[in-house]
Order: C-alpha cells, then sequence, then structure tokens
C-alpha cells in the first residue's frame, strides 16, 4: 500500500471518538484520506481525535437518529459531497443474561449496532462513489458464535454479517463494495463502557488469553490495517466477505 492510498478521498468513520474508531479514523488520515469525518455522541471525545490530525472533522450524530444521519450527510455535502469510503464501527455490547433481561438494553444494542447501520448507508448512499465506493462494517466473531450472557450482542452482530453480504449482492451492480470485520477481544474503552474497573478487565484478559491459540488480546493496531485493506481501492475484487481477526479463537 502506498503512504497515500486514500489520497484525496473523504472517508466517514462512526464511532471515530475512541478505540477502533479513533484508530481507523487516524490510519486513513495517515493514509492521504483528505477528510475524515468521524461521529460519536461526546463532542469532547470527537475533538481529541480531531486535534490529533487536520483532516479529522468531528461530527456530533448519533447512529440511531435519522437526524443524526442528516449531520453526517450533510458534513460530506460541505466537502465535494462524494463519498468514497463508509466505515460502520459505531457499537456497544450489554450483557442481557436471559433470566435478567431487560428491554430497554435489547432495544438499544438493536438501535445502535444494527438499525444505526441501515439508517446511515440510507441515507449516505446517493453520495456514496459509484463505481468505486465502498462499505466496511465492524461486526464481531460474537456474530457466527454462542455468545451466553451477550445473545443480544450476538444478534445484532450476526445480523451486521447479514447486512454484509446481502448489501455486497445488492451493490455490486453498481461497483460498491461490502465487506466486515468480525474481531474477538480487543484492548479497547468497550469493557470500561460496561461497568468493568481496570482490575477486572485486566482479570478478563487474563483468562480469555488461555482460549486464544495465539496467546493474546488484540491491540487495536492488529484492527486498523484490515479496515483500510478491505476499504482501498487495491481490492476491488473483494466483496461479502467477512475477516475474523480473532487469534485463532474459531479454531477451537
Ligand atoms: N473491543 C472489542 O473487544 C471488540 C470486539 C469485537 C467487536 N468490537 C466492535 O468494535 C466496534 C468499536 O468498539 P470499541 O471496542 O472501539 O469500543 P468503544 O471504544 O467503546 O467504541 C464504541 C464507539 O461507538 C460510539 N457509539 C456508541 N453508541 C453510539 C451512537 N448511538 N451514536 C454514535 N456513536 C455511538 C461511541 O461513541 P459515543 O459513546 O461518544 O457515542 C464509541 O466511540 C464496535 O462495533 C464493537 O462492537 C469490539
Amino acid at each position: 500500500m502506498s503512504d497515500k492510498t486514500f489520497a484525496e478521498q473523504t472517508v466517514v468513520v462512526t464511532g471515530g471518538g475512541t478505540g477502533i474508531g479513533r484508530a481507523t479514523a487516524l490510519a486513513f488520515a495517515e493514509l492521504g484520506a483528505s477528510t475524515v469525518i468521524i461521529t460519536g455522541r461526546r463532542p469532547e471525545r470527537l475533538a481529541e481525535v480531531a486535534a490529533l490530525h487536520p483532516a479529522v472533522v468531528p461530527v456530533t450524530a448519533d447512529v440511531t437518529l435519522a437526524a443524526g444521519a442528516d449531520a453526517v450527510a450533510e458534513a460530506v455535502q460541505a466537502r465535494g459531497g462524494t463519498l468514497d469510503v463508509l466505515v460502520h464501527n459505531a457499537g456497544v455490547f450489554r450483557f442481557s443474561p436471559l433470566d435478567a433481561l431487560d428491554a430497554d438494553v435489547v432495544r438499544e444494542v438493536l438501535d445502535i449496532n444494527l438499525t444505526g447501520p441501515l439508517l446511515l448507508t440510507g441515507r449516505l448512499l446517493p453520495l456514496l462513489r459509484s463505481p468505486g465506493g465502498s462499505i466496511v462494517l465492524v461486526s464481531s466473531r460474537a456474530g457466527h458464535n454462542p455468545s451466553p450472557g451477550g445473545s443480544v450482542y450476538a444478534a445484532s452482530k450476526a445480523a451486521v454479517h447479514s447486512l454484509t453480504r446481502s448489501w455486497a449482492a445488492e451493490l455490486a451492480p453498481r461497483g460498491i463494495r461490502v465487506n466486515a470485520i468480525a474481531p474477538g477481544f480487543v484492548r479497547t474503552d468497550a469493557y470500561a463502557a460496561n461497568g468493568l474497573g481496570p482490575e477486572q478487565v485486566a482479570g478478563l484478559f487474563e483468562h480469555v488469553k488461555n482460549e486464544i491459540p495465539l496467546g493474546r488480546v488484540g491491540d487495536v493496531a492488529d484492527i486498523t490495517p484490515w479496515i483500510t485493506r478491505l476499504a482501498e481501492p487495491a481490492s476491488e475484487l473483494v466483496t461479502g466477505q467477512i475477516i475474523t481477526l480473532d487469534g485463532g479463537m474459531d479454531l477451537s
């Protein structure tokens, strides 16, 4: 990949204020994208990332709302009106044991992880470069594995796997590619966001390490090159693929 693979390109990364989204946005900027629009609900987290690279444009937007999708579309239109790459990264995990199922949690997870990508893709499709545009969804290995206590999240990511393949088939005639990555455990704020303290997170990662054939939990740097790789023009024959990045957990 040349240093400026995404020169002159406009990229949208949802959930770009933290974790995988933040690292992905900065990776696209480093690879020459002229505009990287990042979204999220917390403007302060978006501003921190925007301060790190002049190509990064923060847009406060909730993926569950049509108004959020409108705000992203307006930002694209204000910068030339053509979108090259759309990364659906915003997502939440919530514990959802069946004997303590909370309807609000079910709706929250499905709204963010499933309705969010649907609303935003529908709104941005007229702006997506055709042919040549690319969509990358950040799914999870939970989308194709059992997840006791996390079935709502797993179901939402199974749905994301399904969107990937349906959209790939639907948009192929327009020359738009759609792919996904499915990470295993990655060190991000996602675990603290579920109320786990630093020691609990460290304990969890120590425990799951034993279930990972390659012997370690992932970092965001393990993930972002796959997102940029799937999005880049050199991958023009790749569509409808879901790449699992889990240190081999799927093998057992
Ligand atoms: N970390 C892992 O082990 C792991 C494993 C597999 C898959 N994933 C997936 O990777 C993606 C990124 O997660 P992460 O690990 O980087 O966790 P993270 O740091 O908690 O990132 C989640 C991002 O989503 C944004 N978000 C949540 N709800 C939103 C909403 N309604 N509207 C707009 N943005 C929203 C958050 O921003 P605001 O809160 O400011 O809105 C945040 O920036 C998720 O889809 C997750 O399911 C993570």
